[in-house]
């Protein structure tokens, strides 16, 4: 076990590595990553240098949002393996001292929920639609939405059902919301939590955190979709579906669950809020920590970089734990992409998520030599910093986004429902299954020579039951090859050889330290408008980190000290641009 893990609040500090469980390791060859597929890589995720691994949703589902529809929160997919699979793969980690995250979906069930199936069969009014959010329509007939509300997804969010009323799904329509006023609510999410807590699982991911208290009742429901931005929260905690006050009761009711166990279980709350409200969601009373979008939000930029983390850092301190960091996840167009544009500061991912030039693929311009040097600069500005680091699998790798999936091959609901001129791909394009091995090589595809068919480079087996693998559940680019993990085990000068430096360093000298104080440092040499220079404390004594990150097309003078190292080669004595130097230097 790392020294890390040894301790209760280790995920204060922790490197945690998300996986996409459909699109990490297919054991059986499918087409579709399984459980045992990630028992088999534990030794890569050791070796990695990575503390734990969160798992986006593997319960049984329809698929019409990628997992995050469930159909049953206390069960492995059988396409995915059994609980006998998922209770081996806890053992697994835990022998390699690797701690265990799962993903919580409250905000919503999937459409084939026993419960919203009950609800479909029962009368309006009755118990079993009370779970969900129900209302009468407007109109002569009832033939007009509640109010005009849309889905996240694009449409209405609001869906009519054959007895005429309609139900709410701020996501898919195959989504409906929870109603989190009903009891039945709350006892099953607490039996969610205490069943996964006795199968071994160290900590949650709380998915849409800020979206369960919702205030359908103090205006008309026509007054409540004049609200002025319907998708952004308010400061002011007095939206009608985002960031309310009392959401925050729910995870004081789940802190008491988390605190049954020994070591207690932590939870990450997946909150879009002001980042003045985020600390309390991280409170120790409630979920102990909060995603920080902000660095992942930011361009390539110090003045942007420098602000994500201070505020991080503002937050974790107001909370009174740490913040994390994260560039990339299931929902964002990979970060080596989205750093190989042209930078243009103000432009959140947001925007460039749904924006054209990046994800639908035809007019998707990158400088890939600049991303990838960029990707390599970030992995060690973001991982010198105290909190916990999240890396989402395959940026290890240094993959891009495949940005041009055909669009008949698309499973994200964002892709369904977007249509004219600013149709977008959604999120596939960075959930497309990972190359393991180069040798394994697929040949180009009949309907498009760019992607392969017929192998996936060691995705899956090759056979199923005697027959050839079917083929992987999203096509893989035949550049894939380049970035397979058996040729950057290879590779000393590899993005997997510098994560794998970079972790290990990170922990042996300066998480061991459990410090988490950090002085951001601007000097002559290190001028804040090019550079972000910062230093810690380490585990010797005598001796401070200091990391510099040069974003500046003038070279930055390397201070006195010795390089521990670098992203870039070769050095000489100043530190080129879009390079980032770790160093130890006299205290
Ligand atoms: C979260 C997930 C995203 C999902 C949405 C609805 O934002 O990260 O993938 O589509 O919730 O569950």
């Amino acid at each position: 076990m790392t020294s890390n893990n040894t301790h209760k609040d280790w995920w204060k500090q922790a490197v945690v590595y998300q996986i996409y469980p459909r699109s990490f390791k297919d054991s059986d060859g499918d087409g579709l990553g399984d459980i045992a597929g990630i028992t088999s890589r534990m030794g890569y995720l050791r070796d990695l240098g990575v503390d734990a691994i969160w798992l986006s949703p593997f319960y049984p589902s329809e698929l019409a949002d990628g997992g995050y529809d469930v159909i049953d929160y206390r069960d492995v997919d059988p396409r995915l393996g059994t609980m006998d699979d998922f209770d081996a793969m806890v053992a697994a980690a835990h022998s390699q001292g690797l701690k265990v995250v799962v993903d919580i979906v409250p905000n919503h069930t999937s459409d084939r929920h026993p419960w919203f199936q009950e609800a479909l069969g029962a009368a309006p009014g009755s118990a079993q639609r009370e779970r969900y959010i129900f209302r009468e329509g407007r109109g002569c007939d009832g033939e007009i939405p509640p109010n005009d509300w849309l889905s996240m997804f694009g449409g209405s969010a609001w869906q009519r059902v054959d007895d005429g009323q309609w139900y709410l799904h701020l996501f898919a329509r195959q989504q409906p919301d929870l109603n989190w006023k009903n009891p039945d609510v709350h006892e099953d999410f607490i039996r969610t939590l205490r069943f996964w807590s006795d199968h071994g699982t160290d900590g949650f991911r709380v998915d849409v955190a800020h979206g369960l208290a919702k205030d359908l009742s103090s205006r008309s429901l026509e007054e409540l979709g004049r609200w002025p931005s319907q998708a952004q929260p308010t400061a002011d905690g007095d939206h009608p579906l985002w960031d309310r006050p009392e959401v925050h009761d729910i995870y004081r009711e789940w802190r008491r669950v988390f605190d049954e166990y020994d070591p207690p279980r932590f939870a990450i709350a997946e909150a879009w809020v002001a980042p003045e409200h985020q600390h309390l969601y991280a409170s120790e009373k409630e979920l102990g920590q909060v995603f920080n979008f902000e660095f992942a939000k930011a361009n390539w930029c110090p003045q942007e970089l420098r602000t994500a983390i201070v505020k991080g850092l503002d937050c974790a301190r107001e909370a009174g734990s740490t913040t994390t960091w994260v560039m990339s996840n299931h929902d964002v167009p990979r970060h080596a992409s989205r750093y190989a544009l042209p930078q243009v500061r103000t432009r959140g991912y947001h925007q460039i998520a749904n924006d054209w030039l990046l994800r639908n693929g035809e007019s998707y311009i990158e400088d890939r030599d600049r991303g990838t040097r960029r990707a390599r600069a970030a992995i060690m500005l973001e991982a010198g910093l105290p909190g916990s680091v999240y890396v989402y699998q395959g940026e290890e790798l240094g993959l891009f986004e495949v940005a041009d999936l055909p669009w008949d091959r698309l499973e994200d609901p964002q892709s369904r429902n977007s249509r004219g001129p600013f149709c977008v791909k959604g999120r596939d394009g960075c959930r497309v299954p990972l190359p393991w091995r180069a040798d394994d090589e697929p040949r180009p595809a009949a309907w498009n020579p760019k992607f392969g068919e017929g192998a996936s480079f060691g995705f899956s087996p090759q056979e199923r039951a005697g027959s050839p693998a079917c083929e992987p559940h999203l096509p893989q680019p035949l550049w894939f090859r380049h970035f397979a993990v058996d040729r950057e085990d290879n590779d000393p000068t590899s993005m997997l050889q510098l994560y794998r430096k970079a972790l290990s360093l990170r922990q042996t000298l300066l998480t061991a330290t459990r410090d988490t104080g950090l002085t951001l440092l601007t000097t002559e040499s290190f001028d804040d408008r090019s550079t972000i220079a910062y230093s810690r404390m380490t585990t010797r004594k005598d001796r401070r980190f200091v990391s510099i990150t040069n974003f500046g097309s003038e070279p930055v003078p390397l201070p006195h000290g010795t390089v521990v190292l670098a992203s870039a080669d070769p050095l000489g004595d100043s530190i080129p641009q879009d390079t980032t130097v770790w160093m130890l230097t006299d205290v």
